[in-house]
């Protein structure tokens, strides 16, 4: 396809990437609601705010995290968890926001799983330097349902690996507004983010945000 015949960069297509059975890139897929999306997650912020967990081996993570939703990923020095209370505040996890949903329902649809109610979406802040090492997504209750993430600000390269974690990555750079979804017989593969480059976003700044969303009960 020739970009050049799209004046303005966000009314380009959305195109979508098979990385394997069950999971795809959609390239560009939240590009016209980026705006939006990064109000909202200064909103919910305001409530929720991003914080650096302590993983249950005692080490501090670099992302910071924040969450919406019936239920938030906690993780502390008793393990992961998730929890319909954020424990920075004793109160519920702000709502999801309408357009989180919708964007979750339709990336998956997309993707081929129809059906999807996400009752969590995990905010994760990565700011230069900051990474997630190789983990599945596993504490949900069941893995019928896929996980739907979607990237702002900052490019990041996401490692998509196999069922084992010693299996070869792919390396796959995640754009502002890309989507990737995995599910199926990609539910559990192990996947993780590079250390983040600098590289300031205009609508984001000094920092790279994902949204993963989940259906936990
Ligand atoms: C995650 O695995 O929770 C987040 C992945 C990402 O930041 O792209
Ligand atoms: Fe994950």
């Amino acid at each position: 396809m020739n970009l050049e015949l799209f004046d303005d960069f966000d009314t380009a297509p959305v195109t979508s990437e098979l990385l394997c059975d069950g999971a795809m890139v959609l390239r560009r897929f939240a590009l016209q609601d980026g705006k939006d999306l990064l109000a909202a997650v200064d909103a919910i912020a305001q409530h929720a705010a991003f914080r650096r967990m302590e993983t249950p081996g005692g080490l501090r993570m670099s992302v910071a995290m924040t969450g919406c939703g019936a239920y938030g990923w906690i993780s502390d020095r008793s393990g992961y968890r998730y929890d319909s209370v954020d424990p920075l505040t004793g109160l519920a996890w702000p709502r999801m926001p309408h357009l989180f949903l919708e964007l979750a329902r339709r990336a998956a649809a997309q993707a081929g799983f129809d059906g999807f109610e996400p009752d969590a979406c995990l905010i994760n802040r990565y700011e230069a330097g900051a990474r997630l090492s190789l983990h599945q997504d596993k504490d949900e209750r069941s893995f019928d349902h896929p996980i739907v993430s979607l990237s702002l600000g900052m490019p990041a390269v996401f490692l998509f690996g196999g069922l084992q974690r010693a299996d070869r990555a792919m390396r796959i750079p995640l754009m502002h507004g890309d989507a990737v979804v995995w599910g199926g017989p990609a539910r559990l593969r192990y996947h993780g983010v590079l250390p983040v480059k600098a590289s300031p976003h205009p609508l984001a700044g000094d920092c790279r945000i994902n949204l993963t969303f989940r259906k936990v009960t």
